[in-house]
Formats: structure tokens, sequence, C-alpha cells
């Protein structure tokens, strides 16, 4: 995009005119890492038919820029550029993959406050949580860059006298990483990096409404020294693209966030050419407040495990269920934590609730209000859009909230909190784990015993315990039934992106001295 000062002298009158014709002008300190194309190998491309889709601001609805609407045979030739690369990158000793990835973490950490303004004006979320993304995403890149230097095998003790058995470690070979909006970079740094640090190349293809983030990070990737071909970046046609990647021999691994329904088509496709894959899907968060809990951090635990992002993360509490005992107590505290959140645009001081991501998003949460209200559901903060329009709803709390809403069974991805009573820790266990999800669930207690029982009963794949933020680098992030298969993050993580291989040494008789 243009700057200012290219688009030579305007009288005063004429100038904001223009600029709302031409959209939001992005204005970054680093212009380099404004990119608006696909990335395959060393070339910044367009899309082969010359399509394009803009990108837009959520919060503004006004376009960005516009990048390539890549196809099926656009990802063919980033999964050419990718398997290319694969041989000398998996080639190269752990040490001198860990040093490339060691620059990158630092790049993306010194083009922080760039790629957190570039997240706002894409996704929307407040800059301050930008910023955090920016570090979270980058944590994963140190991490894997430490952990690719202890990819260990074994020596297995042989029970052959003539026989010797070891097993080594291989990476799987070129990796298909889809990744969601919510996190534009977050949620590929934590595909890319264990699969980097493992020895594998990548497709990436990022949502097609938060692009630009994505392509910023694959420019520090490139700028840190990591070899092209090694991160492509395509994005636009999902369908054609998610073909391209699953039907490819080439692709030995799918890794993939978002839908639930998505993940069942990407998982069937798989089987076509027996891909491993990783899913990371829907969540239905449930969150229980028992007597014992203390109410302060209860109340801080739940707003931050719900209203991060606007409620827009697969973790985000769905439901909160609230013991008899402290239910008023608690209602009171959390409506006024509640109404202290301040919506609007990303960008500006202040600021802890972006808008929605689209007007779907918008029209579902508005859809799951409606029904909890008509069931008997009592609005006690919130419960409408927001007067500021477009896709910003009010953050809401509902009272008197039951299992048979939608709200209790579907992930409402928005700023829509209900409260649901219980009696005994056996009702709200039995609750929470009524449900075909199983990815994150949370419990405030003082009791070290209930807490520990809590843990143990809950099918899910990650519990916090008085605690509403569980998310780091170090943790396995992954969920249990149709939440997902497999785990990011951590040294679990890693194993993702490994092939064990089982070598046998035989004839090997002692020398006859
Ligand atoms: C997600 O919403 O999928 C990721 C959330 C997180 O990393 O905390």
């Amino acid at each position: 995009m243009r700057s200012v000062r290219a688009m030579g002298a305007q009288s005063p009158r004429v100038l904001p005119a223009l600029l709302r014709q031409m959209g939001t002008m992005v204005q970054l300190k680093e212009m380099g890492l404004f990119k608006s194309k696909g990335l395959i190998g060393d070339k910044w491309v367009d899309a082969e038919d010359g399509r394009t889709l803009p990108v837009t601001n959520p919060a503004t609805g006004e376009t960005l820029t516009s990048v390539p609407l890549m196809s099926g045979g656009d990802t063919q030739k980033a999964i050419a550029a990718a398997s290319h690369a694969f041989t000398s990158w998996s080639m190269r000793t752990a040490s001198d993959r860990s040093k490339l990835m060691r620059n990158w973490f630092n790049l993306l950490i010194e083009n922080k406050d760039d790629l957190a303004r570039l997240m706002v004006l894409e996704q929307g979320k407040p800059l301050a949580e930008a910023a955090g993304e920016i570090v979270y995403g980058a944590s994963f890149v140190e991490f894997y860059a430490e952990e690719a230097k202890r990819v260990y095998g074994d020596l297995i003790p042989s029970p052959f006298a003539e026989k010797r058995m070891l097993v080594m470690k291989h990476p799987v070979g070129v990796v298909g990483a889809i990744t969601p909006w919510n996190f534009p970079l977050a949620m590929i740094t934590r595909k890319v990096a264990p699969a980097l640090a493992a020895g594998c190349t990548a497709v990436v293809k990022p949502s097609e409404l938060t692009p630009l983030t994505a392509l910023a990070a694959a420019e520090l990737a490139l700028q840190a020294g990591i070899p092209p071909g090694v991160v492509n970046v395509v994005m636009g046609d999902s369908v054609g693209i998610g073909n391209a990647l699953i039907d490819s021999t080439q692709v030995r691994k799918i890794t993939f966030t978002g839908s639930t329904a998505v993940g069942k088509i990407l998982m069937a496709g798989a089987g076509k050419t027996v891909k491993k894959v990783s899913l990371e899907l829907g969540g239905n968060a449930p969150c229980i407040i028992f007597d014992d809990a203390d109410l302060d951090i209860a109340v801080k635990g739940a707003l931050a495990g719900k209203y991060r992002n606007s409620g827009q993360t697969c973790v985000c509490i769905n439901r909160i269920l609230v013991q008899d005992g402290i239910y008023d107590r608690f209602a009171e505290a959390f409506g006024q934590a509640v109404s202290g959140l301040r919506v609007g645009n990303g960008l500006e001081e202040g600021i802890t609730q972006g808008p929605l991501i689209n007007e779907a998003a918008l029209d579902k949460v508005e859809r799951h209000v409606e029904d909890a209200v008509s069931k008997g559901a009592k609005v006690l903060v919130g419960g409408k859009r927001h007067s500021l329009g477009r896709t910003f709803y009010e953050p809401t709390l509902l009272g008197n909230a039951s299992d048979e809403m939608l709200i209790f069974r579907e992930e409402v991805f928005g700023p829509v909190a209900p409260l649901v009573r219980f009696k005994t820790d056996e009702e709200a266990i039995k609750m929470a784990n009524e449900s075909e999800f199983g990815l994150a669930a949370y419990a405030f207690t003082e009791n070290i015993a209930r807490g520990w029982h809590v843990a143990e009963s809950l099918e899910y794949g990650m519990v916090g315990l008085n605690e509403g933020l569980i998310s780091t680098e170090v943790e396995p992030f992954g969920g249990t039934k149709q939440s997902g298969l497999g785990r990011e993050g951590s040294k679990y993580g890693l194993d993702e992106y490994l092939e064990v291989k089982y070598v046998c040494l035989g004839n090997m008789k002692q020398p006859v001295v």
C-alpha cells in the first residue's frame, strides 16, 4: 500500500476521502513486514490465476489490503518447494537448526510492536493482548529451538546375544499446517516451531481472515536465515488448498486448529495417504465454582478464562457451574467485574474487549443468548449488540442457565457467560462431563482433596485448578473426545513431527582373539 507521501500532494479535504476509499492505512515501524503476497520458496507470489481477496479490519470494516486468493495449484508449488528444502534442512545438525530458530525468536520479539499492531488491525484483539500473543507465539520458537537439540533415540537391551537394537528418530517430512484466525501468530508457531526443530519443512495456510501476521512472521523467518522453502505460506481457497495438502503424497503430516467439523474431514482425507494427523478442535469448557472457592481468585480466573480474546478461544470457559452456597455472591461479584470490561477498537487505550471477527460470529452469539433467554435465563449484564455497532457485542452474563440451553452444549465463541446452579460435587462433575468435547476445564476450590478429585474426574485434556489462564509453551495443549488428537507445545509436541525407526544389528559375534 502506498504511503500518504507517495500519493502526492492532495488538498486536506480530498485526503481523508481518498484514505477512506483506499481503506485503513497500515503504518508500521518496519514497513517491510507488511507483506501481501504468498511465500513459495524464496519468492513472494501472486495467485497463479491472479485472483485476490480483501483483508478487512473487523473493528471498522475497512479494507487493509488484499492478498492472493491461492488455489490447489499454488499449494502444489509450495509443497514442491517444501519438499525440495526438506532434503537439506533435515540433514543439518540440530544445533544449526536451533541457532536459526533462535534468530527467528529474537526477530519476533524485536518486532513485537509492529506484529502486535498488524494483529489488532486484522484480528481485532486489544493491543496489549496482541502484544501478549506475540510473546506467547515467539515462546514456542524459543522452546523448540532448545528442544531441537534433545531429540534422543534409545538403545534397547537386546534379548539375543548376537543382536543389538536401537531406536532413532527422523522428521516425518513435509508438514501441512492449517491455522485459525483467533491466534494469528501463536497457532502457527505452535505447529511450525516443533516441525522445524524436528527437521521438517512446512506449508502453512493461515486463515484468509488473518494472513498478514503470518506473512510478517514468515518474512522474519527468512531474515533469521531459515532457508527459503522451509516455511511457505499459501492462503485463499480453503477447500482447494486443504485438498492439495491432503492429496499430496509428499505431505506426511497435517496439523490443524479449527472446528471439529473441518477436523473430521481432514482426518478422513488424511487416511487416503495414511498421513500423521494432529487436531486441535472445538471445546465446551466447564468452570466449576465450589462453595469453598476464594471469591476473588474465582472471579479473576473466570473473567480471564471467559473474556480473553472476547471469548474467541477454544479453551474459553463456555459454562460456569456455581454451587448453591456461593451462587449469589459469585453472580454479584462476577457481574461487577464483567460490567467493568471496556469494549472498543483494540488500538484505543484501555480497551479490554475487541470486536468479534465477523457478522457470522455475532449472529451465533445472538442466537445463543436468545435461545437461553427463551428457556428461562436471566440477563444479568449486557445481552445485546454493543452501541458501537458492527461486530461489537456487549460482555454478557446470564443467570439461571440450564443444560437445556444451546449455550450449554455448543461453543458460543463470544463474550457470553451462563451461570448454572448445582448442589453436589458429583452433580457438577456429571454436568461438566456431559459433552462430546474434552479440551479444557476449570475448577475453583480451596480444598486440595476436592480439587484433586475433580481434576481426576474431568474428562478433559487440560484442567485449570484455581486458574483461568493455562496456556504456555511448556504444557501439552490438546483435548480428548471430539476436541482432537495429539498435543502441541511441551516435549510431547515434538513427537508429533517425528517418526520412530528401529534398527537391528545382527550377527554381532564377539571377535575371536
Ligand atoms: C485456541 O483457541 O485454539 C488456542 C488458545 C490458547 O492457546 O490458549
